[in-house]
């Protein structure tokens, strides 16, 4: 069945949802061209998204960009992602602006070759009294290094006498992450096919819903968006209680 914005729109929509855009190096392959280009095709997929997510009138989006891990690859790709980034805001900026896009980058940005992390973080300075749609970027962002630093954070503040080991909860735990003040993601999408997370939102997404399509990230569209977001708007979250459908 073809899903219709129409048809999506009339029912609860996601608030957050988090994307593994994975697969650039495949279609690349696949198209006997070079894994940049991939890539390069990649971001065109992610402007075409952001639009899409704006059409919806959904508030948060997470993108994985570049994680802990992806450092093993070889440097010419590495310094390819890393220019392919400044490239995109350089364009995109003003687009992103003015739609009330925050660019929010979460993970170690410090690590980021110094032009990208400057870029980054005049993308971030320029947008960030808008409050339309948060674009999370991970970039050198891995879960656990996240939930690693949330817990020192923590640890200082008890060492500090600001905070007693006692009143830690979930939401104080949540607080000390990328993501504080967000809501969780409702719906995780992951192309290209890969059953795993691969170090992405450990702690954010414990009850998220998972949409898994082996459509490669540069061949992703709104259509695909909108079967995810019609599949998750036909799941039924029980929380580990019984749900709508059972009870
Ligand atoms: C995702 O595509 C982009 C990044 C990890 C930066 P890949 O480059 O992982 O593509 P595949 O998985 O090799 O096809
Ligand atoms: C996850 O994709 C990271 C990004 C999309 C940025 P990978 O291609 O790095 O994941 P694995 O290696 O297949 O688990
Ligand atoms: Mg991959």
């Amino acid at each position: 069945m073809k899903v219709t914005l129409e048809a999506i729109k009339q029912r609860p929509m996601p608030q957050h949802i988090a994307i593994i855009m994975d697969g650039n190096g495949r279609w690349a392959k696949g198209k006997g061209m070079p894994r940049l280009a991939g890539h390069r095709v990649g971001v065109q997929a992610l402007k075409s998204i952001i639009i899409a997510i704006d059409e919806l009138g959904i508030q948060y989006l997470t993108v994985y960009a570049f994680s802990t891990e992806n450092w093993k690859r070889p440097i010419d790709e590495v310094n390819g992602l890393m220019e392919l980034m400044v490239e995109f805001i350089d364009k995109e900026i003003d687009y992103l602006h003015e739609k009330g896009v925050r660019v929010n980058p979460i993970g170690d940005i410090s690590r980021l070759t110094g032009k990208t992390y400057d870029k980054i973080m005049f993308a971030q300075e320029k947008t960030k009294g808008n409050t339309h749609i948060v674009l999370n970027v991970a970039l050198n962002y891995g879960g656990r290094q996240e939930i690693i630093r949330a817990t020192k954070a923590i640890c200082e503040e008890v060492v500090q006498n600001r905070l007693r080991v006692e009143d830690i909860d979930e939401t104080v735990f949540s607080s000390y992450l990328y993501t504080n003040g967000q809501p969780d993601p409702d719906l995780l999408i992951r192309p290209s096919g890969e059953l795993r997370v691969s170090n992405f939102l450990l702690w954010q997404i414990a009850y998220s819903e998972f949409w898994i399509t082996n459509i490669l990230w540069p061949d992703f569209s709104k259509e695909h968006l909108w079967q995810a977001i019609w599949e998750f708007q036909n799941r039924d979250r029980r929380y580990g209680g019984l749900g709508e459908k059972r009870s």
